[in-house]
């Protein structure tokens, strides 16, 4: 029998096979913070026989928007989607990142002119998936990033 790390939900999404530590910025991401009404559940760094470790999030009632998950996917490009109707898995998806994102990556580079301060331009990345790992190249200056969490707008 399959082990489930924390209890069924009715309605709602499981964010599966997070890169392990992840899920609290997938939570930040998801706009869910201490005042949330939301039932959510949250395992950290438990087993995955794909994945070594994993995190997964389980939300109660949301459905998550395209933006979200393309942000979800800079940060975790693994990651499952569960849609969960009436304790049921209903479908299943893989996020995928973006290959160009807009607005999304704040570039690093002081001089760059999407930080430019009296006409900044919205940011473009070109997105780089290795293995598990995603880096991103701005359009306007060429600085490479790694660690896109700490860059997400
Ligand atoms: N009703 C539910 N409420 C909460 N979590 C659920 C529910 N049903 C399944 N899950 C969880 O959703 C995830 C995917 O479930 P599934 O049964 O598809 O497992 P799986 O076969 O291991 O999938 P995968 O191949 O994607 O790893 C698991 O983490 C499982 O514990
Ligand atoms: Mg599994
Ligand atoms: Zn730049």
């Amino acid at each position: 029998m399959k082990e489930l790390v924390v209890s069924k939900i009715r309605e709602g999404t499981v964010i599966d096979h997070i890169n392990a530590g992840k899920a609290l910025l997938v939570l930040k991401i998801l706009g869910i913070d201490a005042g949330t009404n939301l039932t959510v559940s949250m395992a950290m760094n438990v087993p995955s026989s794909k994945m070594g470790k994993k995190d997964i999030l389980k939300v109660e009632g949301m459905y998550i928007s395209e933006e979200k998950l393309n942000k979800i996917a800079l940060i975790s490009p693994n990651a499952t989607i569960n849609l969960v109707r009436d304790y049921e898995i209903e479908r299943k998806f893989k996020v995928r990142p973006p290959e160009v994102v807009e607005g999304v990556l704040k570039c690093p580079n002081l001089m760059c002119v999407s930080n430019a301060e009296r006409e900044p331009v919205r940011s473009i990345f070109y997105v780089k998936i290795e293995e598990n790992e995603v880096s991103a190249r701005c359009h306007y200056c060429g600085r490479k990033i790694k660690d896109l969490a700490n860059h997400i707008i």
